[in-house]
């Protein structure tokens, strides 16, 4: 089956991660970096603007370069041979042990969070809030799989009812690729990656070329934390290495996380040699999420809901809305509420604690994204100003004749809005359905029934109902599409880890 999460209401602030650490509930989850307390954010701030990788504006600018230098096809085949060596003993460590390496690389993160937080910021141009969102992901993931493990990874006794004993284990299947986007560049590299670890795997992790020194980093705190340097190898590189990295054929599976386009490559690629075994592939894609508003939902909530959603991380997030959907007679006074909101919003420096929306990742997407915002100007509801300097793409609402005109996912922050009719919930439903992608969903509404109708008739992974669309927690809201969106299971549920393993069952005549 599909996984579906339906998370109802709740209304923190959407940038500020939880207040407490649902794994170890006697902790706060921020402890010692209370973004609510002035001092801490700004002390926060001149230790990520002071740190020595922010050495100078140029430096940001070419992230990445210079510092990783990127595998070339040889050596992409000696990694995964180093890590093909390395799987035996790793895979025969105790799920115990594997699982101890997961908590102790989460204490190391949480110790140098300062440090990660702030190539964060300068590497991939996180906010401060979202550069501590991915700090504190990355150590959910950490903790959340050792405690699976330890509880999924057990030998489980099976009936033998002619008297044998069945015995059903699980054990790695050898070295997983792991392919990252560089937009989680901390969270999903390393959640990703922890998952295959502590099922038994070895495992080659590549990053997004975008961000290869906080992956770097995160490898760097593993193999502190206990994780034997060839049972964990960073390939550095563009696509070409990602390319040569799945297609070798010891690579026993592969998580990757990035666009549809890739998926489909990837899933190819692993086809294509009839002499390969077959292998499992975790794929997490794109979305156009949509948002419907009826004529009952609470504007200011509307409001702090759509703008956070569709513009926090510059768009730049797969869960983030892209399409918003208000019933029609209630858009005129809807677009108002977020004509206000929307200029209330910062677009500036990420290192700055005042900024909301930071530059977008490169010149390529910048490009990409300004090209369409152009081409469509005679649409647009709303933008702001941004600085002129830096690659910020000025957060920009598209007005749309009709829910099927948009027929692709833009990356950043650019809301397409549509109208719907009164009495048409479920058939507007089933025209978001009909785009093919199902990653996230939302709902803003006061009647019940329309909540139990999207929750029946949405075809996505995760449904939010009445709050924004993006943050999901590890362990409470697991994440993850189907169809276009992805394969699942949720990363951050309790399904993830045993598809990275292997099950075999003894059978003994007793
Ligand atoms: P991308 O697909 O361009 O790249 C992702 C990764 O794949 C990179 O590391 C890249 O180098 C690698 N890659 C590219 N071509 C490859 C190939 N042929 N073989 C193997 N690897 C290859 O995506 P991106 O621009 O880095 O990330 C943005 C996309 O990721 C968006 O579409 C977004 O919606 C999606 N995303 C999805 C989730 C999710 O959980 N569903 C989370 C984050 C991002
Ligand atoms: N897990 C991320 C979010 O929910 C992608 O925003």
């Amino acid at each position: 089956p599909v996984e579906k999460i339906v998370a109802v209401g709740g209304a923190r602030h959407p940038s500020i991660p939880l207040p407490i650490d649902l794994f170890r509930p006697e902790r706060a989850n921020s402890e010692g970096l209370d973004l609510y307390d002035r001092a801490v954010l700004d002390k926060t701030a001149a230790d990520i603007r002071n740190h020595p990788f922010a050495s100078s504006e140029a430096e940001r600018r070419t992230a990445g370069k210079g510092v990783s230098t990127s595998l070339d096809t040889d050596g992409v085949g000696k990694v995964v041979g180093r890590a093909h060596t390395a799987f035996p003993a790793w895979s025969q460590t105790p799920v115990e042990a594997r699982a101890a390496c997961l908590e102790r690389l989460a204490d190391l993160l949480e110790e140098n969070r300062t440090e990660l937080m702030a190539i964060c910021v300068h590497e991939a141009f996180k906010t401060i809030p979202d550069a501590l969102g991915e700090v504190r992901e990355a150590v959910d993931f950490c903790r959340y799989y050792a405690a699976q493990a330890r509880l999924k990874f057990v030998p489980l006794e099976l009936p033998g009812p002619t008297g044998e004993r069945n015995v059903l284990r699980y054990g790695g299947r050898g070295v997983w690729a792991t392919v990252a986007p560089w937009n989680f560049p901390l969270a999903i590299f390393l959640g990703q990656t922890v998952a295959a670890l502590v099922a038994g795997n070895t495992v080659v992790a590549k990053p997004a070329p975008q961000t290869p020194r906080i992956a770097a980093a995160a490898v760097r705190l593993a193999h502190r934390a206990g994780v034997p340097e060839d049972a964990l190898i960073l390939a550095p590189g563009g696509p070409e290495v990602g390319a040569a990295l799945v297609a070798d054929p010891r690579i026993a599976g592969v998580a990757f996380t990035g666009s549809t386009a890739t998926a489909r490559r990837i899933a190819r690629s692993l086809l294509e040699d009839d002499a390969r075994p077959i292998v499992p592939l975790i794929a997490e894609t794109g979305g156009i999420n949509a948002m419907i508003v009826d004529s009952t939902a609470l504007p200011e909530q509307v409001a702090a809901a759509v703008v956070a959603s569709a513009f926090q991380s510059a768009g730049q997030r797969c869960s983030a809305l892209r399409l918003l959907l208000i019933q029609e007679d209630v858009a005129e006074r809807t677009m108002e509420m977020l004509d206000g909101a929307m200029d209330l919003l910062n677009v500036g420096d990420p290192g700055n604690p005042e900024t909301d929306i930071g530059p977008v990742i490169d010149q390529a997407a910048y490009d990409r994204l300004m090209t369409y915002r152009e081409s469509m100007k005679p649409r647009w509801i709303k933008t702001i100003d941004v600085p002129v300097d830096g690659l910020f793409v000025p957060p920009t609402m598209i007005r749309l004749e009709s829910i099927d005109d948009l027929t692709q996912e833009w990356f950043g922050p650019v809301l397409h809005v549509a109208t719907w009719k009164a009495g048409e919930l479920a058939e507007t439903i089933e025209r978001v359905n009909a785009k093919g992608y199902g990653l996230t969903m939302g709902l803003q509404s006061r009647i019940a029934r329309s909540a139990e109708i999207m929750e029946a008739l949405g075809e996505a992974g995760n449904i939010y109902v009445n709050r924004t669309m993006i943050g999901a927690v590890v362990g409470s809201q697991p994440f993850g599409g189907e169809g276009l969106s992805g394969t699942g299971p949720k990363a951050g549920g309790p399904n993830y880890l045993p598809r990275f393993a292997a099950e075999r069952v003894t059978s003994t005549d007793t």
